[in-house]
């Protein structure tokens, strides 16, 4: 039987950390709820110590995670330790994650220590951590650009010490795939207690080289690979999830390697995440970028015709991609659309189904073919329980190419109070309506990104719009979609700006 490589997933502590990939606490559940679904075996929470969203996001996550251990990142620093213990209380399986640097560049100009130094305090952290919980994860910092016989003699005092899994970062993404075989091997030759711990490796992708490295690794002997959706991360990125694991699947004959995902979340997995932080895939990404199943050219259609073995190595619904059928019709009733947000995999709360339902009702009234992006399109966010501390109640817009244009936004806030303004620019009906909002709101913000997108073709398709709003106090996702897209643009700011409230309402109760 193949052996098992678990999957450790960092999406919300590595992945978040990377430019417009934040999320507040309602993304991160939902994120990690469906990480649970796809099967991850472990899923680094946050960095419980770095801030008080932080720690609120590891405390909920660890509450609500059931089938996956959860961890948060520790510098080897007590008051870290402590932090990330406290935050895994009630986990389920709790994991304490510590790192310290061990490349002669960090140790010298970063920690400003010696090599004895950070040996004692890796190996006294790891004890400390031992404390609370038994299953402790050590990484060194850099490990591909460290001394390795310094990482054999580091690796061996934290297994000594109590570590269950250590791991070996190439923090940079400096390593080529032969280089990480030859560590590995390295590892698991020199370290004499090495049998008592899992190896694990976490890639970064600056050379654009994280998953041919962390399968290279793989096929040396590491147990563990750390990864995130759609390679989010630091810079580059980290290894993509769906990349390694889809290897792994389809090639199994030279891996001889499996792992407890479920890849039919994989798709679903992907566009959950992008459509939260609004960072999209490119078209050509491998596995759940919009081409990666495309065949255009006329040779790949007609041998796909003629036998799908010739170009397709693997399957659409092997990664949970479903046709884009016709759904359903304007006269289709409540359990009809239920029983299709089912089989796409989709299970709403009652209110959130009645809404969504109310939606689709109106959409099939205007729309011909009502299909199941459409569908993903309206439920998107309807999982999540950010309160709507204002509500879109009503737009009207003047406008022209030789007119001022005015916008006229009415919002409901959650008091009930109905809020009103008009605004004149000569910037065009999304900058009024922006501006408008502003004033009902009371606040000033910059729009820091706004992508447009139409969910299907035809002019009569839905427009999603995604934007991005910055004030003093941080950067807010916002999504909104309809088949105007000025209505699309208005409600995505004002979700941006639902989120933002709501972001201020846990740091308050941190
Ligand atoms: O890239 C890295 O080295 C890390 C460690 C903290 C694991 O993210
Ligand atoms: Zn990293």
């Amino acid at each position: 039987m193949a052996n098992i490589v678990r999957i450790f997933d960092t999406t919300l502590r590595d992945g978040e950390q990377s430019p417009g990939c934040s999320m507040n606490l309602a993304e991160k559940l939902e994120v990690a709820k469906q990480l649970e679904r796809l099967g991850v075996d472990i899923m680094e929470a946050g960095f419980a110590a770095s801030s008080p969203g932080d720690f609120a996001s590891v405390k909920s996550i660890a509450k609500a995670i059931k089938n996956a251990s959860v961890t948060s990142l520790a510098r080897a620093l007590k008051g870290d330790i402590d932090a990330a213990a406290e935050a895994l209380k009630e986990a389920k399986y709790p994991r304490i994650h510590t790192f310290i640097a061990t490349s002669d560049i960090h140790m010298t100009y970063k920690l400003k220590k010696s090599p004895e130094q950070v040996l004692e305090a890796a190996a006294e952290m790891v004890r400390y951590a031992k404390k609370f919980c038994d299953d402790i994860e050590f990484s060194a910092e850099d490990a591909s650009r460290s001394n390795p016989a310094f990482l054999y003699q580091i690796f061996e005092a934290v297994i000594q010490a109590g570590a269950t899994t250590i791991n070996v970062p190439d923090t940079v993404g400096y390593a080529s795939p032969e280089e990480m075989t030859k560590l590995i091997l390295g590892i698991r030759e020199n370290v004499p207690s090495i049998d008592k711990a899992i190896i694990s490796v976490h890639c970064h992708n600056d050379l654009g080289l994280a998953v041919a490295n962390s399968l290279a690794a793989a096929k040396a002997g590491a147990g563990q690979l750390e990864c995130t959706i759609n390679g989010i991360g630091e810079r580059a990125g980290n290894a993509a999830l769906e990349e390694l694991v889809m290897n792994l699947s389809i090639r199994k004959d030279y891996y001889n390697l499996g792992c407890n995902i479920n890849t039919k979340e994989l798709y679903k997995t992907s566009k959950l995440l992008s459509s939260i932080t609004g960072v999209r895939v490119q078209p050509n990404k491998a596995i759940v970028g919009e081409n990666a199943f495309a065949h255009e050219s006329g040779i790949h259609q007609h041998g796909m015709l003629a036998n799908k073995s010739t170009y397709e190595i693997m399957t659409p619904e092997s990664i949970g991609l479903t046709e884009n059928k016709l759904v359903l019709g304007k006269h289709s009733g409540r359990h009809a659309f239920e029983d299709r947000l089912k089989e796409m995999g989709y299970e709403l709360e009652d209110d959130a189904l009645q809404i969504a339902f109310e939606q689709f009702k109106a959409l099939a009234d205007k729309k011909k073919t009502v299909t199941d992006k459409d569908l993903e399109a309206l439920i998107h966010h309807k999982t999540l329980k950010v309160p709507e501390f204002y509500k879109l109640e009503r737009f009207v817009i003047n406008s022209g190419n030789t007119i001022t244009t005015t916008s006229s936004v009415r919002l409901v806030a959650k008091t009930g109070h109905v809020l009103e303004e008009v605004v004149s620019s000569y910037d065009g009906p999304i900058d009024a309506s922006y501006k408008a909002i502003d004033k009902l709101v009371g606040k000033r913000f910059t729009l820091e990104d706004f992508v447009i997108n139409s969910v299907t073709g035809g002019t009569d398709a839905q427009g999603e719009v995604n934007v991005k709003i910055k004030n003093n106090e941080g950067v807010y996702n916002g999504y909104g979609v309809s088949m105007d897209i000025v209505e699309a643009s208005i409600l995505a700011y004002i979700s941006a700006i639902n989120n933002m409230l709501y972001d201020q309402e846990n740091k308050r109760e941190a």
